[in-house]
């Protein structure tokens, strides 16, 4: 596995599902991340082989929605992020998808309260020895590559300091998100700070943090030029649309949500996971009749109406039943 020169879709939690994940692919990303899964919760799933939609699915007794969910598909292409303050905890979690994702990648640049309470995300920015315990554990446990997302701190020194001990972790590559654990999305991103590192360190600096100036793949390419990295990982505007990544241009959105919603049935995506993603796709007509009709849906059905996809999702409810019936019919002999 190899960080330089990828387009990378970032990690959102409720957003970076399969089905949102093979969108992203599709489009042209080369790495997709999925979201944030705290170790803990991780440590409990069990892997399970979805024989009708050739899903791999990691589900805790008595959930009805998996926590992490794969396929072939991206099979080579989707690091799993983790939340952890714990390193043998973290290792654990991890074991369980080893052979299931291409990389792992550990989350220390969430700035909300959840994680940081907790020790985790943007907490161990501040705490150097466990982060060398948790990344350290990771690569020398593991056999698929190990890497980390972290926010800047406010000075420089003590960012390329911070960064200067990840590389000597043995991680493969660092996700930038150029801001301060502080600083909300709409403030600029420190590119300057990004920069830098690229200059400090010597493994692949991914740049983050630019989705406020990315309409396409042009402007992936101008904010990587821009921080000199050698990698770009795109997260809100990746949602917002995600064809951004294609070479050819961007997509209309209608296109993208209609496309996103035929994967979703493919891989009977969650319907509150579709929900989530379809109304971060529509997020500048929420106030429209049709937004509106999204945030209101309470079932799959209503919502693939208001795009005009009754059909499909009913052929996906009718193959569900088909499949159970001859599943238990096949118990039965
Ligand atoms: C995020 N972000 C995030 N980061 C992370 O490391 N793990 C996560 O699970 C999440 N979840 C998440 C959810 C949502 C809805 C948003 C908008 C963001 C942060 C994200 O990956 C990225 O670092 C920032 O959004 C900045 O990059 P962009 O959006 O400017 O490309």
């Amino acid at each position: 596995m190899d960080y330089s020169n990828k387009k990378i879709c970032g990690p959102m939690v409720r957003c970076s599902t399969l089905a949102f994940r093979l969108l992203a692919l599709e489009y042209g990303a080369d790495l997709v991340y999925s979201e944030e899964i705290i170790d803990y919760k991780m440590i409990n799933a069990k892997r399970n082989y979805n024989e009708l939609f050739k899903t791999i699915d990691f589900t805790v007794d008595g959930t009805e929605k998996p926590l992490f969910q794969t396929s072939e598909k991206e099979k080579g292409k989707v690091i799993f992020q983790i939340g952890t303050n714990n390193a043998d905890r973290a290792l654990k979690a991890c074991k369980l998808v080893e052979n299931d994702v291409a990389g792992i990648d550990v989350n220390m640049g969430c700035p909300k309260e959840f994680s940081v309470q907790g020790g985790m995300g943007a907490a161990l920015l501040k705490k150097p020895d466990q982060v060398k315990e948790i990344l350290t554990t990771l690569v020398n446990g593991l056999s698929i590559p190990v890497t980390c997302k972290i926010r800047c701190l406010h000075t420089l020194e003590e960012t390329l300091e911070l960064c200067k001990l990840i590389e000597s972790c043995g991680v493969k590559a660092i996700a930038v998100h150029g801001r301060f654990q502080e600083e909300r999305s709409r403030m600029p991103n420190h590119d300057d700070f990004i920069r830098e590192i690229t200059k400090t360190v010597q493994i692949p600096i991914i740049a983050n943090g630019g989705s406020n100036d990315i309409k396409n793949d042009e402007d992936i390419e101008k904010f990587r030029v821009n921080c000199n990295a050698s990698s770009v990982m795109v997260a809100r505007a990746a949602m917002w649309n995600s064809s951004i990544f294609r070479k050819e241009g961007t997509l209309p959105l209608d296109d993208v949500i209609k496309r996103f919603l035929q994967i979703s049935i493919e891989v009977d995506n969650y319907f509150f996971s579709t929900k989530y993603a379809v109304q971060q796709m529509l997020h500048e007509e929420l106030s429209s009749v049709r937004g509106a009709a999204v945030l209101g849906s309470l079932a799959g059905e209503e919502i693939y109406q208001i795009f005009g996809m009754l059909d499909q999702y009913n052929d996906l409810q009718q193959r569900k039943e088909d499949f159970f019936r001859f599943s238990a019919l096949k118990r039965k002999t």
